[in-house]
């Protein structure tokens, strides 16, 4: 009687100890290896982007690229885009825009020495000036809303309020990439239409040793330069290389993965942003020396012709080459060939 007491004591003890020691020893090992909680090592976005260098799944929908989450070049790009970027053309445009003040203000306009001789010489043709024009039109274009994409949520949304600047963010990027076509076609067009006379030649050691004679107050410095001096050259191929690198970049861009992956769309912003704002600073300078910076200069776009003192104290070799084409004589001002 008591032997069965114990025993029926015993069993309900014995049970709940196991109980107990189930109840704490089962869930701590139950869990490990899992990857049910999500809040384990296992599922820690952290370790598999250090070891897959991707946050990655796999989606139904057509574009396969939704299906990455992360990957550590997005945020290096992000960085680049939020960060460095808007320095850097912070950085080029205003310092451009400084330097050429301080120019302005120490040197003063580059005026023509000999003054005005009244007879005009034929320096670009309708149909350069029409590829000048239609180019610098469109950079010009390209260059707001190129801008507008890094400054502009930061220096015109706060001013114009963020409905009127969606508006007119919608209609900058049509903007950008249907203008982008008159570019290309003008760049490709200023290559053919000016290679040659770009070309290096020996009038350049000289030109480039008397700084084109820029730093000379007295305006009494006029290095000899052929159709183009050195430092048109140099626009010239900047304008070209740069024209390029930001076309080919730019085509990336017009039709996103088409040529690339995600990385290599990254890569094309970073070439285009850093090569469209160095370029706008180089155009700063050129658009300068062509209207305030030198007296004469905007005639040769403007009605094509440039007074005969003017050419030669900036083209002489030209002027010579054109004058023994004449015989001599001053070529004709609506001559139907353009100057070479
Ligand atoms: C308002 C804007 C602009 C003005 C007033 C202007 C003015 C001029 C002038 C006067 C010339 C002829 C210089 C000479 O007789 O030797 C010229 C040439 C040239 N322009 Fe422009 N331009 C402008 C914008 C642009 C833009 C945006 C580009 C290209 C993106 C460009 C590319 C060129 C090139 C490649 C040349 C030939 C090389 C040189 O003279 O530097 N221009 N421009």
């Amino acid at each position: 009687m008591r032997i069965w007491s114990v025993g029926r004591l015993f069993s309900p003890v014995v049970a709940a100890i196991i109980l107990a020691i189930g109840l704490l020893v089962v869930p701590a090992t139950a869990q490990e290896g899992t990857g049910s909680n999500p809040t384990a090592q296992a599922v820690n976005e952290q370790q598999l982007l250090n070891e897959l260098n991707k946050v990655q799944g796999r989606v139904s929908i057509p574009d396969r690229n939704a299906g990455t989450l992360q990957q550590p070049q997005g945020r290096d790009y992000q960085g680049f885009r939020e960060g460095a970027l808007p320095w850097i053309g912070a950085i080029f445009i205003i310092g451009m825009l400084l330097v050429l003040a301080l120019f302005y203000f120490v040197r003063g306009r580059i005026r023509t020495q000999a003054g005005e001789s009244g007879v005009r010489i034929l320096r670009f043709n309708a149909m350069e000036r029409l590829a000048h024009w239609t180019t610098a039109t469109a950079f010009i274009i390209l260059a707001i809303t190129g801008l507008n994409f890094i400054f502009g949520k930061r220096l015109l949304m706060p001013l114009i309020g963020p409905e009127a600047f969606s508006t007119w963010s919608i209609w900058a990027k049509y903007a950008h990439d249907f203008v982008a076509w008159a570019f290309m076609l003008g760049v490709i067009v200023t290559l053919v239409m000016w290679v040659w006379d770009n070309l290096p030649d020996r009038y350049d050691a000289n030109w480039l040793k008397v700084g084109g004679g820029f730093f000379d107050r007295s305006n009494r410095t006029h290095p000899p330069a052929g159709r183009f001096n050195t430092g048109q050259k140099l626009i010239f191929w900047a304008v070209v290389l740069g024209g390029i690198a930001l076309s080919v970049s730019g085509l990336f861009l017009l039709f996103p993965f088409s040529f690339a992956d995600v990385n290599g769309m990254q890569t094309a912003q970073y070439v285009h942003a850093t090569v469209g704002v160095i370029m706008i600073a180089v155009i700063i300078a050129h658009i300068y020396i062509g209207t305030l910076g030198m007296e004469g200069a905007y005639d040769a776009m403007g009605s094509g012709t440039v007074d005969l003192n003017w050419a030669k104290e900036h083209h002489s070799a030209w002027v010579e080459k054109q004058q023994a084409k004449a015989d001599g004589r001053v070529p004709p001002d609506n001559a139907a060939e353009p100057a070479e």
